[in-house]
């Protein structure tokens, strides 16, 4: 297992308790938020398609629908738990409607061929936090061919600076999460999120301190 996500029935689990928001790491107003003001600010505009990378429980989600033109998000997760808990519990009938069920899809490998058409913006929020390198070099190669040219696709991350030792824990602050190199929560250096676009038509950019509250950083993949 990669991660506790994997876990599948805990999520459900947890879901039928009540906590879907904690479960993809609660913080919901402020990374919600968070997330949507970076987007915006980063040039996000309503006619956009937006793909959300492990959506969970649409912390993301339910701004993002609100905001773009009906039927223009999309969401994937490896839980359908979370999406349709998130569909459920924090989206009313109108939105639900701009976001219908065919608009996610549940898989654990980077299937991206239920999107009907090329993306604009993809992100995925403190998920390949929670996931070793194959995966982030799987989901680029996969994602590739369902994004419109000089599209981007935002990733965050926890850092480990290229003259540190890679293999050490590391105290990341604000919140002081400890990450590694080989188990969940997962660090990498900036070498290794440009070296993960291996022959996939990605151009690496850095864009480093986003001021998430857990201390995670940021980049971007543009399809060229
Ligand atoms: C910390 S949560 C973040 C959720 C969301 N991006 C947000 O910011 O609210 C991580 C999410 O990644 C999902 N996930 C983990 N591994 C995945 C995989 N291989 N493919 C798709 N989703 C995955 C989890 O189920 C969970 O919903």
């Amino acid at each position: 297992m990669h991660s506790g996500y994997y876990d599948l029935e805990a999520v459900a689990e947890g879901v039928r308790d009540g906590a879907h928001r904690q479960i993809i790491g609660g913080l919901w107003d402020e990374i919600g938020d968070h997330q949507m003001a970076f987007l915006k600010a980063q040039g996000l505009t309503p006619n956009d398609r937006l793909l959300d990378v492990g959506c969970g429980s649409l912390r993301l989600g339910a701004r993002a629908i609100a905001y773009l033109d009906a039927g223009r998000y999309f969401g994937t997760d490896i839980s359908e738990t979370l999406i349709d808990a998130g569909r459920a519990q924090e989206l009313d009938d109108a939105l639900r409607a701009r976001a219908p069920r065919d608009h996610f899809a549940v898989n654990d490998d980077f299937d991206f061929g239920f999107l009907p058409e090329p993306v604009d913006v993809a992100i995925a929020q403190s998920v390949f936090t929670h996931l070793p390198f194959n995966h982030l070099r799987r989901c680029l190669a996969r994602l590739a061919p369902h994004m419109a040219v000089g599209g981007r696709f935002f990733v965050t991350y926890f850092d480990c600076p290229e003259d540190a030792d890679l293999y050490l824990p590391r105290r990341q602050e604000p919140a002081g999460v400890v990450t590694h190199d080989y188990q969940d929560p997962y660090h990498y250096r900036m070498s290794d999120l440009e070296r993960a676009v291996d022959r996939a038509p990605w151009r690496y950019q850095p864009i480093g301190d986003w001021n998430h509250p857990r201390g995670q950083q940021i980049c971007v993949y543009v399809r060229t």
